[in-house]
């Protein structure tokens, strides 16, 4: 027989069907049970009324535990009030698969506990959702590039090279060698954007952060788009159609999910084109007055991401930070800027894509090198790309466990 999945139950109205399915949760009064079964496409009740059900079959439902596999028989009938708008009518219930206490009972329970039964955790119905809008995230992404004629290209996840600094490289003995777990694919998206014109990878990356934050993992996917002649201008305008693309999709295909998260979908309908666009210098000014005082030419941290972000309700991109805290491959500008930005989420997400404009000037590129003590054999290949037919290029990578934290409302990456 066919396999029927809960979410397809529409097209068996008034038949009867046969569903396999986990128990998550029972009521019972006198003589009904009501069974809440999920198969991870959907959920839906099965009502046990003793009338309708031998007294064996009404005695087992009683005592059917969390997480058990049941097989239930019976008629679909049109149930307004539920979320799926139809519940089952069973005439039958067998157990398939007993499960004896399962750890993660319908009553709250701790963030420790819960991390440590992520394998379980994951089957419960608010994960369940952030499952869902992660793959409409990861969908979009692609789609998105794929539409824009940009081509997938792999990077490396070994790499002789530290792409974003020396302190966060997740060290490998490569043989005789050593190897890093790459930070970012960009520097070989930048190679292949001379062989294409855009390209882009979609990976996992690595970062050694010593700092325990809600925002920062060790390992996190990102995708890297890179063009060829393009500025920092370009990239801004590509990052935020990007980004207007993947929260429409979540819209589009992910309510319910959205609602059972609890999520504001408001303030994601509120995610159109065109996003703020401020200067570092700009930044500085809402910080200094807002009352924070990080002082003219140093980086920002989470608090003041938080503080920037709260003057605005899209995104907002800061751009032209100074070159002293920017990686070494950003193309300088005027007053010793570089050509960067970063997308900072609202409602306090942090910093969701950071890029910008690459040096194309092969001495400046050198002396960038050298300045931050990478090693300079290890970029040859990178200098090559200087050397040989240099165009102004630029690319930006997006996180997307920050991205589906924000669009999900979630307070942990
Ligand atoms: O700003 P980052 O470090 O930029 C790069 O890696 C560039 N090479 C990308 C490029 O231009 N091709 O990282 C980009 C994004 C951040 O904005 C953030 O969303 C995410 O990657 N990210 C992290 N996410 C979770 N945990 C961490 N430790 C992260 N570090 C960066
Ligand atoms: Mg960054």
């Amino acid at each position: 027989m066919k396999k029927i999945w809960i979410e397809d139950i529409k097209n068996y109205e008034n038949k009867e069907v046969v569903l396999q399915a986990w128990l998550y949760n029972k009521r019972s009064s006198g003589k009904l049970h009501f069974l809440q079964l999920r198969d991870g496409t959907a959920e839906i009740q099965a009502v046990v009324f003793k009338g309708n059900v031998s007294a064996e079959v009404f005695e087992l439902a009683d005592k059917i535990s969390q997480e058990s596999v049941v097989e239930v028989k019976g008629t679909v009938k049109k149930h307004d009030r539920s979320k799926i708008g139809y519940e089952i009518d069973a005439t039958d219930v067998k157990v398939i698969s007993v499960a004896n206490d399962y750890p993660i009972t319908p009553k709250e329970h701790g963030p420790h506990f819960l991390m440590e039964h992520r394998h379980l955790w994951l089957r419960s119905l608010k994960q369940k959702a952030i499952l869902n809008i992660r793959h409409t995230i990861i969908k979009s992404v692609r789609d998105f590039f794929d539409s824009h004629g940009f081509t997938l290209v792999d990077a490396p996840i070994f790499t002789p090279n530290a792409c974003e600094g020396s302190t966060t490289l997740f060290e490998t003995d490569y043989f005789d060698q050593k190897a890093y777990l790459s930070q970012s694919g960009q520097l070989y998206m930048e190679a292949a954007a001379m062989a294409v014109g855009k390209a882009y990878c979609f990976g996992p990356t690595f970062r050694a952060e010593k700092s325990k934050t809600r925002r920062h993992l060790t390992e996190f996917w990102m995708v890297e788009p890179e063009m060829a002649f393009a500025d920092i201008w370009d990239d801004m305008d590509l990052a935020e159609e990007f980004v207007e693309y993947i929260v429409a999709k979540v819209l589009e295909n992910n309510r319910q999910d959205l609602e059972t998260l609890e999520r504001d979908i408001s303030k994601l309908e509120n995610i159109k084109r065109p996003f703020p666009r401020i200067s570092y210098d700009e930044a500085i000014e809402i910080l200094h007055k807002k009352g924070n005082d990080t002082p003219y030419g140093e980086d920002f941290g989470g608090d003041e991401e938080t503080l920037i972000s709260e003057e605005f309700d899209k995104p907002v991109m800061i751009h032209h930070y100074p070159m002293s805290v920017k990686a070494f491959y950003f193309k300088q500008a005027e007053n010793d800027k570089a050509a960067c930005v970063d997308m900072i989420a609202p409602e306090g997400y942090g910093e969701i894509i950071g890029g910008g404009q690459r040096e194309e000037d092969i001495d400046k590129l050198m002396a960038k090198i050298k300045e931050q003590n990478l090693n300079p054999e290890t970029f040859d290949w990178y200098l090559d790309l200087r050397k040989y037919g240099s165009v102004p290029h630029a690319g930006f990578g997006l996180g997307i466990e920050r991205t589906v934290a924000w669009i999900c409302g979630l307070h942990h990456v």
